[in-house]
């Protein structure tokens, strides 16, 4: 008998490849997704990548909807949740505060709602760098100053809170927050990687949109930052290392109650040029790309404190920069058909 995972938002970037990772490691996921940024083929490829002969259960449903989630624990006997359901963009939190709270604080109210009336106490939230605004100084530690600059890492910090005071208020609950840093890269089989809509913000699917197209060009958002070379730092954490944190963490919940938060980064701060090299060297060309003006809101440089991770889980990153890049790549190669086929 393995035991049952929910994985909230698991057809996603982050929570296709934890759900791998879940299969990997002897449990099974469990997904509910409304698909709103995501592709339920993503979990027919992840089974690929497991070599399940079963197909992942998959609930389409919001998490907003209590009644789906009562349906889903009177169905299943679920051990734990890991929470990724949720909106992610900066820019349009920004825009859209309404639809982002909603979105990720009632998501998340809904969630340990339903869970509280289900018995399951066990929780993964998948939080983020962005609760600490602009750190004053990195690495950053899980005590730093809390100050995140929009709507998005309000909601952030909103759920961090509740999921405080609910363990306080009820010794049964066992809950990690996660501060991903920089998640970036994809599955070495090249079957998983982000989806991006649209136009992509984040520096990889840049880089993999320029390096595939002959007319485009990154725009370094300024080079004259006080940096080594001028340009922001950031931690690029590879996804499958976030992935299988959250197994180190599901583990960690076992060893006692309460609500803890810890960074996953790598703990050291890579360039915007050093990825930009980095990445011509992955995939065996040159990347165009100038410097430009500054990204309104854009911190300087940080880079996390890993130290917690580590001594309460055993976990650390072990993938480098090159692979992120090499298997954004691989990632990007096997989206050429798709992309091509539906222009
Ligand atoms: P993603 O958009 O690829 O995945 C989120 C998934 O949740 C999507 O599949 C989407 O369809 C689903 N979803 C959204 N709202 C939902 C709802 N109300 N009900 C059910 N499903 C819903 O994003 P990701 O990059 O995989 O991020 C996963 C989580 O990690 C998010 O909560 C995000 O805020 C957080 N995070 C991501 C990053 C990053 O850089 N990718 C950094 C820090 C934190
Ligand atoms: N950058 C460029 N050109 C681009 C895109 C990005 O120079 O075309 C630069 C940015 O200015 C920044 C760096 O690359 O210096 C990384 O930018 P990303 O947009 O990839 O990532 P951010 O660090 O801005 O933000 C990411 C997530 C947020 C999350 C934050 C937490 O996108 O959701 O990390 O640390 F909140």
């Amino acid at each position: 008998m393995t035991l049952n995972i929910l994985v909230t938002g698991g057809a996603g970037f982050i929570g296709s490849h934890t759900c791998v990772a879940l299969v990997e490691a002897g449990f099974t996921p469990l997904v509910v997704d409304n698909l709103c940024n995501a592709d339920a083929d993503a979990l027919v490829r992840a089974a690929e990548v497991t070599r399940s002969r079963q197909p992942l259960v998959f609930w389409r449903g919001d998490v907003r909807d209590g009644a789906l989630l009562d349906r889903i624990f009177a169905t299943y006997p679920v051990h734990a949740v890991v929470h990724f359901a949720g909106l992610k963009s900066v820019g349009e939190s920004v825009a859209q505060p309404i639809g982002y709270y909603d979105c990720n604080v009632q998501g998340s109210l809904s969630l340990v709602s339903a869970m509280q009336r289900a018995g399951v106490h066990r929780l993964i939230f998948s939080s983020s760098a962005t609760v600490y605004g602009q750190p004053e100084r990195s690495p950053v530690c899980e005590t730093a100053a809390l100050q995140p600059c929009s709507p998005y890492g309000q909601s952030k910090l909103f759920v961090e809170r509740l999921l405080t005071d609910l363990a306080h208020a009820d010794a049964r609950w066992r809950i990690a927050s996660l501060r991903y840093f920089n998640p970036a890269g994809a599955h070495p089989s090249g079957l998983l990687g982000e989806r991006t809509s649209g136009t992509p913000n984040n520096l990889v699917p840049v880089l993999c949109k320029v390096a595939s197209s002959a007319s485009e060009k990154l725009t370094v958002h300024g080079g004259d930052y006080p940096t080594p070379d001028g340009t922001c730092v950031r931690d690029y954490v590879h996804v499958m290392d976030v992935a299988e944190g959250h197994i180190a963490a599901l583990r960690h919940l076992e060893a006692g109650a309460g609500a803890s938060t810890f960074n996953l980064g790598v703990g050291r701060g890579t360039s915007v040029l050093e990825l930009v090299r980095a990445f011509a060297s992955a995939c065996g060309m040159e990347v165009r790309h100038a410097i430009g003006p500054r990204r309104a809101g854009d911190a300087a440089a940080y880079w996390a404190d890993v130290e917690r991770m580590r001594t309460a889980t055993g976990w650390i990153a072990r993938r480098t920069i090159a692979d992120i890049c090499g298997d954004a790549w691989r990632w990007q190669q096997s989206q050429q058909p798709a992309l091509a086929a539906a222009a």
